[in-house]
């Protein structure tokens, strides 16, 4: 699974993490975001439209990736399972979840924001972390900070990233990808403006290069 999880992170580069106000939205929205050149994406929880979102993009754009986030306990991981998603990611890490996402045939993507939720994660096998939020738990400091004693884990930090700070990020060895909504404007969702997201999206993309 860890393999599984750095082809996906690698892949993606960045991981928009979509909140989905209104049922109809997933799939402009998710249009809009591979036209721009993000085609992994991470579906909240956050909101009642998640897990029908995933079901929708399954059946409806299967050359999309699309995971689970948000995913707090082993119901909600069961509950992602069920409902077709390909990954699954949280904001933090608790043995009961962890044990979860060992017995899930998902790859689990933990979160974790300091050393010891680093090595609970490191004691079950997990190598692969979103650090999480990664702007207050010490950003590109606290990533600098972790690679000395834990050279074999890679992050995808989520959370305050900006166009602003994306490439420092990225610029870490110890980064594989990065997550974020800053693309997923609200008010432009809200009006349906799709054409927006994509150029968001391809704005981001472009830093990358
Ligand atoms: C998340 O849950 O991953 C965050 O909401 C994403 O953080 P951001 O909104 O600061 O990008």
């Amino acid at each position: 699974k860890i393999a599984r999880l750095d082809a996906l992170c690698v892949q993606a580069r960045i991981l928009p993490v979509v909140t989905v106000r209104q049922a109809a939205h997933i799939l402009p929205l998710a249009d809009a975001l591979a036209a721009g050149g993000l085609r992994t994406l991470e579906i909240t929880l956050r909101s009642e439209h998640g897990l029908a979102a995933i079901r929708t993009l399954r059946r409806e754009r299967p050359q999309l990736c699309a995971g689970v986030g948000t995913v707090l306990d082993a119901r909600m991981l069961a509950e992602a399972e069920a409902a077709g998603a390909q990954f699954v990611v949280s904001p933090g890490c608790t043995a009961e979840l962890l044990q979860a996402g060992l017995e899930s045939p998902l790859p689990l993507l933990p979160g974790a924001s300091s050393a010891s939720d680093l090595m609970l994660g490191h004691s079950l096998g997990y190598r692969r972390f979103k650090l999480f939020p990664a702007e207050v738990c010490g950003g590109v400091a606290a990533l600098k900070a972790f690679f000395a004693p834990f050279p074999g884990i890679r992050f995808c930090p989520t959370g305050g990233i900006r166009p602003g700070n994306l490439r420092e990020y990225m610029a870490q060895p110890n980064v594989m990808c990065v997550g974020g909504s800053w693309m997923l404007d609200g008010e432009a969702m809200a009006r349906g403006d799709w054409a927006s997201i994509e150029r968001l999206a391809a704005e981001a993309v472009a830093l990358l290069d």
